[in-house]
């Protein structure tokens, strides 16, 4: 019902809706519209109460709301269910349990804030409240599981379009998956998958956005290695509007590969990426060792020129 008086008050921005007009249209007690319009108060929407005239809405709170996300949707499946929570430990944990249960495609479980968010190689993930864009997309697709890894590098190429759509911070792809800018890293992925030998159960896939976070109110440990949107750009960033743009280029991504397979998304990576032509070090298990990065193979792993042959690396790190 929330949802729906948000709806009608947006469709008059800038107006007043009358109670009984909401009432009517809504088909409950004026008494009902009322209580309705108290509780959005109260999640921090700014809304004019006029005793003639009715209510008007001002300003909707900085905040990642269901309601809020729904009237921005782009898509037709990525989004449709969500799961809001204003602190969670992990939403990756939150959406493999709800992908466990049988949860529908698309469903995403989106936090202002995660006090115990998880990092790639067992790592924590910094996700102070209201500042980021702490996202999980639980996926059931059909191809085998050996392509799941790809769907990391799906996922930066939709991050890294959605962020050059709404800014325009010069960022890019550092293989296999972390968007950077200037060096440090703005986003970072953490892919899980549930599967069968020849079969996907489900995959989810998590996306810390660092967003609107200064440089100072990151931990002194990552102020050398981690940055935010807001910084590249230059100016603050709409949450809002970069979590509907990257959960349209998402859908589109991964309709691409779900119909024509993964070679187009790795080409649109090859496109996005800091780190092709590069002179990388690169930090395998077990080994180190220096080349140019010369490109990705079909599979995602980089292929590394280092005079005297080109080795492919399927795992591992690398610094540019
Ligand atoms: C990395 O180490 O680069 C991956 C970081 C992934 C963080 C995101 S935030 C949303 C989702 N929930 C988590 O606990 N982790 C991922």
């Amino acid at each position: 019902m929330r949802t729906r008086i948000l709806e009608l008050l947006r469709q008059h921005a800038g107006h007043y809706v009358s109670g009984e007009e909401i009432s009517k249209q809504l088909a409950v007690s004026r008494t009902a519209v009322w209580k309705h319009i108290q509780a959005l108060k109260n999640a921090g929407y700014d809304i004019e109460a006029h005793s003639r005239l009715g209510y008007s809405l001002r300003q909707a709170p900085d905040l990642l709301l269901p309601a809020e996300i729904a009237a921005r949707l782009k898509t037709t499946v990525f989004g449709k269910e969500i799961r809001y929570f204003a602190e969670i430990g992990s939403t990756n944990n939150e959406a493999k349990r709800l992908a466990a249960e049988g949860c529908p495609e698309g469903l995403i479980v989106v936090a202002e804030a995660q006090n115990t968010g998880r990092g790639r190689l067992a790592r924590g993930w910094f996700s102070p409240f209201g500042k980021g864009i702490w996202l999980s997309v639980v996926l059931r697709p059909s191809f085998h599981p050996l392509d799941a890894p790809k769907c990391t590098l799906m996922a930066a190429v939709a991050l890294t379009k959605a962020i050059h759509k709404v800014t325009d911070a010069p960022c890019g792809i550092k293989w296999p998956n972390d968007i950077l800018y200037e060096g440090k890293k703005l986003v970072g992925i953490l892919t899980e998958m549930s599967a069968e030998m020849d079969a996907i159960n489900y995959v989810v896939i998590g996306m810390g956005i660092n967003v609107n976070i200064a440089p100072d109110e990151f931990p002194p440990e990552l102020r050398d290695i981690a940055t935010s949107v807001a910084a590249a750009a230059g100016r603050p960033v709409s949450r809002l509007a970069l979590l509907a743009e990257v959960l349209a280029e998402l859908e589109t991504v991964y309709c691409l590969a779900v119909s024509q397979g993964f070679d187009p998304v790795l080409d649109e990576w090859r496109k996005l990426s800091i780190t092709l032509g590069q002179q990388v070090n690169v930090l395998a298990p077990g080994e180190t060792f220096t080349g140019i990065a010369v490109n990705i193979d079909n599979e995602g792993a980089l292929l590394v020129d280092t005079g005297q042959g080109v080795r492919r690396v399927l795992a591992g790190d690398v610094s540019i």
